[in-house]
């Protein structure tokens, strides 16, 4: 199973788009498989249709449902998150981030929006049934920049914010690696007491 980087930007180049990849490779460094999944690039009219027989959509939130984990980035508009990230995350079914850890992401033009990942983009989040969210990273576009030659560059508190999110979603996969491994070997030895006793 792997991580699901969620692109929820309609604009490429994106900055969030940017954020994310960068977080994605921090994973990759830590041994996780991730899967990019880019919203803008899934078909227009079955997305804003809601047609999940959609070979692509179906696809896409097939994905979904087989990954482990997301991460999930937006850019801020009108002080919540993309209106093309809400046309996705509608076509999923009520429980389909169950048992998931999620991180979100979000990039904007002011500081001033920094509640929108807890206001607006949380509690869609959390009606899907995750295991868990982790506490989000929010980054302003002064605090990212992008040069052709050298790639993203972020600022310190950026970084370190980061890390400590890659750090929290790498120990929740652990841990929950650990507790299924516990649960797998408690039925086992169920099924052996069981199969002795007849
Ligand atoms: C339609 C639209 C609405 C926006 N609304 C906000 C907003 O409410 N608050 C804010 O801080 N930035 C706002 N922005 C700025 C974007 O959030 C910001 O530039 C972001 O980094 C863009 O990310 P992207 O390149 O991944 O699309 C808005 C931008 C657009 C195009």
């Amino acid at each position: 199973m792997s991580i699901v980087l969620l692109s929820g930007s309609p604009s490429s180049p994106s900055r969030s788009a940017r954020l994310l990849d960068l977080v994605g490779r921090r994973l990759n460094d830590r041994g996780h498989d991730t899967e990019l999944l880019t919203l803008r690039d899934l078909p227009a009219q079955p997305l804003l249709r809601a047609d999940t027989h959609d070979r692509v959509i179906a696809e896409a939130v097939d994905k979904v449902a087989r990954s482990k984990a997301l991460v999930v980035a937006t850019p801020v508009y009108k002080a919540a998150y993309s209106g093309l990230l809400k046309t996705f995350l509608d076509l999923l079914t009520q429980d389909g981030l169950l048992g998931k850890v999620v991180l979100p992401l979000a990039t904007a033009g002011s500081p001033a929006h920094v509640l929108a990942l807890d206001y607006a983009l949380r509690p869609v989040l959390q009606s899907l049934g995750p295991s868990h969210i982790l506490g989000g990273v929010y980054a302003t576009d002064r605090q990212i920049r992008w040069d052709e030659s050298t790639g993203l560059s972020v600022d310190e508190d950026i970084e370190w914010r980061i890390s400590l999110a890659v750090d929290q979603l790498d120990e929740s996969l652990h841990l929950r690696a650990h507790s299924d491994r516990l649960r797998k070997a408690n039925a086992d030895a169920s099924g052996l007491l069981a199969a002795q006793r007849c």
